[in-house]
């Protein structure tokens, strides 16, 4: 009696298969460039109908191929770009399986039109849902053409699945971005129906590149950084913390020439900014990975994002550190350089809001004639924040305040330092600049051995649980190395006899239980650093200046002495900005002056 299984058809097999490579218009287009790519391609064009639904075409310049090779093209698992199993283990190319155009084949209507340049003439291929149809020669300009028109026709469960037209655009604009940035020397073009969305021309440098396809705004917040471990190198571009996105997606890694969306490289490429960017916000970054092919596996995805490294520890230092590196050292955020935060509002703000001012400049110009007369008069009161009088009021400029940010002129709401330099207005968070200031100070010290520790007068006691208590046993080295000393005193209790020098002893318990508790979600992390800077980072918030608290003027001038000492001192250890820079010309444009 025959059994149950049986061997499924061709045509089954590769809509199966087709169902991996092909996810959506956006990989559909992925795949075609990149086999115009490894054809050698200089120039390639591609038109996309309605988000790439109902057409997506790629033409290239590229080696083409002969009528043979056209008609193998299309077969699974036919391909060029291998031919011996030790292939495998070194792959150059960004295809080799032999599997796009045959998945392509099997849910679209795909034509073809190649052609070599030792030949006369093209040739031209049709399929339909994985049936061949015709081949025919046609008189063509060296290079390939692929159309995939009306993708997953017959696959009506995928097709429900397909976006809108807009949706499956931005996916596909998305890779076209990646490629572009993968190919600084081949001239890109993109059209979805009249629209050109994308014109790359051929780039001298990658810098060049990148400025074309993120556009000059992104660009001029980018700065380069490199770095090598013996055959291993790294090199690109860092955003500053100022542009920021809500995503990782401006974060492209490539690892030889290949764009991958590996989470270990993407967090090695975003450990840098650890403690530059609020949560949940990203950088931009683009870093090329250079290493020996032997060394990376990239047949480990059915679309080739993610990719498996010999030595990941080596390939996640390399990024991390030349990252962190460049941006200790980036002009904006360097020692002692103040940060210039830009403000977003184009200057002259929309035409609609423009007819509006000048309704109302006539009034205002009354007003301001009517201020001018009582110049010199007190500030009016609401200015004052009532409550406990500031330390240092807003008073007049005088002699003795100058600062290295200029004249001091007093804190706003015991919060916000306020200086004028020469043109401008600089508003300083004391909070988070002190906070910036200690954390530094802190991670200096944990990396040489441990957190400087105060010896406490009185002994403190807390009553941890029993899970904070079995933390406190696997985790007592790390407990010192951020400046705390206990011990068990008897079964329950544990005895704390120093605290992280800096902290308010009364806040040490909360702070130690805290702590603790943090190590204990932890557990054995490899990743000892990233957490121990997180852990600094609440200690250099307990044992910083306030918001609300008044500073004199000889304590002001030490937190700026100590802040031209401080690496990343624009920033708090949360990534919140420390200072803010308004122009002349933006205050005056406040009291239409300009
Ligand atoms: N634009 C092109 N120009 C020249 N030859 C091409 C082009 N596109 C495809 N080919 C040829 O067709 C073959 C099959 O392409 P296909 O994309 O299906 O497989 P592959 O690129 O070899 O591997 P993968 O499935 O990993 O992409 C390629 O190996 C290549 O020789
Ligand atoms: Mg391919």
């Amino acid at each position: 009696m025959a059994g149950k299984i049986h061997v499924l058809s061709s045509e089954l097999i590769d809509r199966i298969a087709a169902g991996e490579v092909v996810e959506r218009p956006a990989s559909a287009l992925k795949e075609l460039l990149e086999n115009s790519l490894d054809a050698g391609a200089r120039s390639i064009e591609c038109q996309l109908e309605d988000g790439g639904r109902t057409l997506i075409r790629v033409s290239d310049d590229g080696e083409g191929m002969s009528r043979e090779d056209l008609e193998l093209s299309v077969v699974r698992h036919a391909t060029s770009k291998l031919k011996e199993p030790a292939d495998l283990d070194a792959i150059r190319s960004l295809g080799f399986r032999g599997e796009a155009l045959a998945s392509l084949a099997a849910v679209s209507r795909l034509r073809m039109v190649s052609r070599r340049r030792e030949d006369d003439t093209g040739w031209e291929l049709t399929c339909e849902g994985g049936e061949r149809s015709r081949l025919r020669e046609i008189g063509a300009a060296p290079g390939t053409l692929v159309e995939v028109a009306d993708l997953f026709f017959n696959t009506p469960a995928r097709r429900k699945f397909l976006r809108s037209a807009a949706t499956e655009l931005s996916n596909a604009q998305a890779w076209m971005v990646r490629l572009a940035l993968m190919a600084p020397g081949v001239r890109l073009a993109l059209r979805h129906g009249k629209r050109l969305l994308l014109d790359a021309p051929v780039a001298a440098d990658f810098a060049q590149r990148v400025a074309v396809v993120l556009g000059r705004e992104v660009f001029e917040h980018l700065h380069p950084f490199s770095g090598r471990d013996g055959d291993y190198a790294v090199s690109g571009m860092i955003g500053d913390p100022d542009l920021v996105r809500t995503s990782p997606r401006d974060v492209y890694v490539f690892v030889n020439g290949r764009f991958v969306r590996d989470r270990v490289l993407q967090h090695a490429a975003l450990a840098g900014y650890r403690s530059l960017l609020p949560p949940g916000r990203y950088p931009v970054v683009v870093a090329r990975l250079e290493l020996p092919p032997e060394q990376v596996d990239v047949n480990v995805h059915p679309q080739k994002l993610e990719v498996r490294f010999a030595e990941g520890d080596r390939v996640h230092r390399l990024l991390s550190g030349s990252v962190a590196q460049a941006l200790a050292g980036s002009p904006w955020l360097s020692r002692g350089r103040s940060y210039v935060l830009r403000r977003s509002e184009p200057a002259g703000g929309p035409p609609a809001a423009a007819a509006a001012v000048s309704e109302v400049r006539e009034e205002v110009q009354r007003y301001l004639s009517l201020a001018e007369r009582s110049r010199g008069a007190p500030l009016p009161r609401s200015l004052e924040k009532a409550g406990p009088p500031a330390a240092a009021p807003l008073a007049p400029a005088e002699p003795g305040r100058e600062t290295d940010l200029g004249r001091f002129l007093g804190a706003l709401w015991q919060t916000y330092l306020v200086f004028e330099d020469g043109e401008e207005l600089v508003l300083v968070d004391q909070h988070a600049l002190h906070e910036r200031i200690t954390f530094e100070r802190l991670r200096t010290q944990a990396r040489a051995g441990g957190v400087l520790a105060q010896r406490l007068l009185l002994p403190l006691e807390v009553e941890p649980n029993a899970a904070l208590m079995a933390s406190f046993a696997e985790h007592e080295r790390r407990l010192f190395e951020l400046g705390f000393e206990a011990a068990p005193f008897g079964e329950r209790v544990l005895r704390i006899t120093a605290a992280p020098a800096g902290i308010d002893p009364l806040a040490a318990r909360a702070v130690f239980v805290e702590v603790l508790g943090e190590l204990a979600d932890l557990g054995q992390t490899a990743a000892w650093e990233e957490a121990r800077d997180g852990i600094l980072a609440r200690l250099a918030c307990h044992a910083s200046v306030r918001a609300g608290q008044t500073l004199s003027l000889s304590e002001v001038n030490a937190l700026l002495a100590e802040m031209r000492r401080t690496d990343f001192a624009s920033r708090c250890p949360h990534g919140r900005p420390v200072l803010t820079r308004l122009s002349r010309s933006e205050v005056e444009k406040w009291f239409l002056r300009r």
